[in-house]
C-alpha cells in the first residue's frame, strides 16, 4: 500500500525542519510492509517553509509539497489529497499536524487499524488513555472536552470520542466519496464535517488513543471564538437536517398521509353511506395503519424491508400492535395523566394534552419501527 502522511503548514519552517527527519529516519523504517511518503501541503508560508521541504526533498525522494494560495485547513487539505491521490496514487493518507502536537510514533498503529479493515481511523485524546496537555488552563480543557461531548450527544453518536481532532489515516475511497462536499468547508470544521459524512455513507471508524501535546514551536492558527460558532453552527444545522430529511422525516410523511386516509374514509362513510361514525373511523384508522405500514416498508425503511411474505406479515402484525398501545397507552394516556393533574374542563388544556401526547407518540412510534420491526439486522 502506498501511504502518504500529508502535513499542513502555515509558518512552520523550525517545525517542519525536524519532523521530516524523524518521520524519515525514525518513523518509515519500522514500517516494513508499506510505503511510505511524506506530502507537506503549504500555503505559501511566509517564513519560506515551502523553500525548506524543497531543500529537504533532494535529499528524500518519497517527500512532496503541495503549494498554492491560503484559504484555510480544510482547503489545504482537500487540495493536498487531490494530489497525493492524482499525482502520487496514494491509497492511504494521514492527517498530521506539522507542530508535535500529534506524536509521529503512533503512526504504526493507525496503520494498523487500517489493514484490519477499517477506513478512517481517528485520532483520540478523550478516552482509553488518549489525553489532552496536563498544563493547559482549566478553561481550555473544559472548552477541548464539552465541545467534543456536545457534537457526540446532538450528533447521538457516543462511540466516537474525538470530533474535532486533526490526527488521521484514511483509504483513498473515503477522500474521493467526500471530496465534492467537503469543498464547503474551508477551515478547522473541516475536520468534523469529514468524519460525520464518512460516518454517514457507512464507512467503518476505528480510533487510536494518543497524548496531545503541547505545541513544539510557534503558535496555533485557530481563532478560538469563530472556531466555536462554527461548529455549534455546523453540528445543530447538520443534526437538523438528518432529522428533517432523513428516516424521521419521511416518517412524518407517511403519518400525515395516513392521517389524510383516515380522515377521508371517516367522512366518506359518514356522510355518502350512513355509517356510525365510531365506525367509520376504525375503518378509517386501519386502512390508514395499513397503508402507512406499506408506505414505511417499502420508503422509510426501504433498505430494511420485508423480504418474504413471512416477515411481512410478521412485521404487520408488530406494526398494528405497536401502533394500537401507543395510541390507547401513549397518547390516550398522556391526556388522561395530564387531565387528572391539570383537570379536563377548558378545552385549550385538552387540545394541549392532545398535542403533547400525539408528540410522545411519534416519537414512541418512531423508535418501535427503528430499533425493533424494521431493526438493522446487525453485520456478521
Ligand atoms: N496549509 C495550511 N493552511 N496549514 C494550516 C492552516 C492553513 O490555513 N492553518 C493551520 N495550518 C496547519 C498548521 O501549520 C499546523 O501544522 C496544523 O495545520 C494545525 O494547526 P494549528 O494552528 O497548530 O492548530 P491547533 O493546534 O490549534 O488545532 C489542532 O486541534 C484542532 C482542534 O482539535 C489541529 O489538530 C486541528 O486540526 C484541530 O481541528
Ligand atoms: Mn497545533
Amino acid at each position: 500500500m502506498k501511504v502518504v502522511i500529508i502535513t499542513p503548514t502555515y509558518n512552520e519552517k523550525g517545525n517542519i525542519d525536524r519532523l521530516i527527519p524523524i518521520l524519515e529516519n525514525e518513523i518509515f523504517p519500522k514500517i516494513k510492509n508499506h510505503d511510505m511518503n511524506i506530502l507537506v501541503a503549504d500555503d505559501n508560508s511566509p517564513d519560506g517553509t515551502a523553500n525548506e521541504v524543497k531543500k529537504l526533498m533532494q535529499e528524500w525522494k518519497n517527500l512532496d509539497v503541495s503549494s498554492g494560495e491560503r484559504h484555510g485547513l480544510g482547503a489545504a487539505y482537500v487540495r493536498a489529497m487531490t494530489y497525493a491521490v492524482e499525482k502520487l496514487k496514494a491509497d492511504v493518507m494521514f492527517e498530521m499536524d506539522a507542530d508535535f502536537q500529534h506524536d509521529p510514533e503512533k503512526i504504526p498503529e493507525f496503520i494498523k487499524k487500517i489493514d484490519e479493515g477499517y477506513d478512517m481511523v481517528i485520532g483520540n485524546r478523550y478516552s482509553n488513555g488518549g489525553s489532552i496537555p496536563k498544563n493547559w488552563p482549566l478553561l481550555r480543557k473544559l472548552f477541548s472536552i464539552v465541545a467534543n461531548l456536545f457534537v457526540r450527544t446532538i450528533f447521538m453518536k457516543f462511540s466516537i470520542h474525538d470530533w474535532t481532532g486533526g490526527f488521521r489515516a484514511l483509504k483513498k475511497e473515503v477522500f474521493l466519496k467526500e471530496r465534492e462536499e467537503l469543498t464547503n468547508y474551508k477551515g478547522y470544521i473541516f475536520q468534523i464535517s469529514f468524519l460525520q459524512k464518512a460516518i454517514r455513507d457507512g464507512f467503518k471508524i476505528g480510533e487510536v488513543p494518543f497524548h496531545f501535546s503541547d505545541r513544539a514551536l510557534g503558535r496555533s492558527k485557530i481563532a478560538p471564538i469563530g472556531y466555536i460558532l462554527e461548529v455549534f453552527k455546523f453540528v445543530i444545522i447538520t443534526r437538523i437536517q438528518e432529522i428533517l430529511f432523513g428516516k424521521f422525516g419521511k416518517f412524518l410523511v407517511v403519518g400525515g398521509t395516513g392521517f389524510i386516509i383516515n380522515w377521508a374514509v371517516l367522512n366518506l362513510l359518514f356522510t355518502k353511506f350512513n355509517f356510525r361514525p365510531e365506525i367509520a373511523n376504525l375503518a378509517g384508522a386501519a386502512l390508514a395503519i395499513f397503508s402507512n405500514y406499506n408506505l414505511n416498508n417499502l420508503w422509510t425503511f426501504e433498505e430494511r424491508k420485508a423480504n418474504n411474505l413471512g416477515s411481512y406479515l410478521l412485521k404487520m402484525l408488530q406494526f398494528y400492535a405497536t401502533s394500537s398501545f401507543g395510541v390507547i397507552f401513549i397518547q390516550t394516556g398522556t391526556i388522561f395523566i395530564l387531565g387528572s393533574i391539570f383537570g379536563r374542563e377548558n378545552r385549550l388544556l385538552i387540545n394541549l394534552y392532545f398535542i403533547i401526547g400525539t408528540g410522545l407518540l411519534l416519537i414512541w412510534n418512531f423508535t418501535v419501527y427503528n430499533k425493533i420491526i424494521w431493526r438493522k439486522e446487525p453485520q456478521g
